[in-house]
């Protein structure tokens, strides 16, 4: 099937960026969320993303607005019936994940991959929701989307070689670099990167240094662009709670347990960047 649609679920930071760079490499995108605030948002972070890029000289105001008006908004899943690939990018809880893969194998097109931006959760597990499980996958792009190269691609247990390589290429027509990763929590890019950032927080919880000084340890000592708090909170806190929650679960040992002082923080709202709060606070 030639994709000439793409379905993006969830408009927030993932989905919006997702959309941008599928726009932007000539596809058509519908981007769903499930209020119109969010999918206004989500537009919104398109157009400051663009507008960054087109004062750059990357874009001129022409693309700029060619790429805005391949996409369009919507607040209802039935529209993706229209889509001839799926994205999902909403909130990193499995089950409404699974709730949404449901409706989804419903709604879509016979043969129509239906894909998960999940940053831990089992894609085998995702698409036992489904009738499906051959066209289901991991699609993992990184923060943030229209900059980060790197795609992971995760095939679940019924995966078949057709839907990774139709998503392989995709992911290649995106302008990104597809690895592939096998089903494991977290898959390649969280085993690592999470337990990392967890540790940073059990630094801060312990006394270990301040904030500002654990992520300046990590720039300017180990070359990271950011360092592990400033990237907790650009990730979303929640986000990094509930991959150490499946990393926890799925692996069955305590060095994946997740910090108190990262679970009072999301208890306490403080979200990171998308709240205005975290291991800092934002305009
Ligand atoms: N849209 C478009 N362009 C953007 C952008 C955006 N949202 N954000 C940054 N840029 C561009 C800038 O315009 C700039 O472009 P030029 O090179 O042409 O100047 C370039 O990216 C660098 O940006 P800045 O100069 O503003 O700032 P920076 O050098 O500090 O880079 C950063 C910002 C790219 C975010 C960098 O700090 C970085 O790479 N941080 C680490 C990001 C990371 O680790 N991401 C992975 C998170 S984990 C994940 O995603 C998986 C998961 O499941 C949780
Ligand atoms: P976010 O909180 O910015 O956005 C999630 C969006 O999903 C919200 O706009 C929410 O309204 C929407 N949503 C929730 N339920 C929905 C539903 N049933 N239908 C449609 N939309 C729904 O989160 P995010 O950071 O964009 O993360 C989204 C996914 O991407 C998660 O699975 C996360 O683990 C993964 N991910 C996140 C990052 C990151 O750095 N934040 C990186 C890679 C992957």
């Amino acid at each position: 099937m030639e994709i000439k649609t793409l379905g993006v679920v969830g408009a927030g930071q993932m989905g919006s960026g997702i959309a941008q760079v599928g726009a932007a490499c000539g596809l058509t995108v519908i981007m769903n969320d499930v209020q119109d605030a969010f999918v206004e948002k989500g537009f919104a972070t398109i157009e400051k993303s663009l507008g960054r890029m087109a004062k750059k000289g990357k874009l001129t105001e022409q693309e700029v607005k060619e790429i805005l008006g391949r996409i369009e908004g919507s607040t209802s899943l039935q529209d993706m019936a229209k889509a001839d690939f799926v994205v999902e990018a909403i909130v990193e809880n499995e089950e409404v994940k699974l709730n949404v893969f449901k409706q989804l194998d419903d709604y879509c097109k016979e043969g129509v991959i239906l894909s998960s931006n999940t940053s831990s959760i089992s894609i085998t597990k995702i698409a036992s929701a489904t009738k499906r499980p051959e066209n289901v996958i991991g699609m993992h792009f990184m923060n943030p989307v229209p900059v980060m190269k790197l795609v992971e691609i995760i095939k679940g247990l019924a995966t078949s070689e057709e839907t990774y390589q139709v998503t392989r290429t995709l992911a290649e027509k995106m302008g990104k670099v597809p690895v592939p990763a096998n089903d494991f929590p977290g898959f390649i890019s969280n085993r690592i990167l999470m337990p990392m950032i967890n540790e940073a927080v059990y630094a801060l919880f312990e006394g270990v240094g301040s904030a500002e000084d654990i992520d300046k340890v990590m720039k300017l000592g180990m070359n990271h662009p950011m360092g592990p708090l400033a990237l907790a909170d650009l990730i979303g806190l929640d986000t990094c709670l509930a991959i150490m929650e499946v990393l926890h679960k799925g692996l069955g040992d305590d060095k994946y347990r997740p910090c108190p002082l990262l679970r009072k923080y999301v208890d306490a709202g403080w979200l990171g960047q998308k709240s205005g709060r975290g291991f800092y606070t934002y305009e």
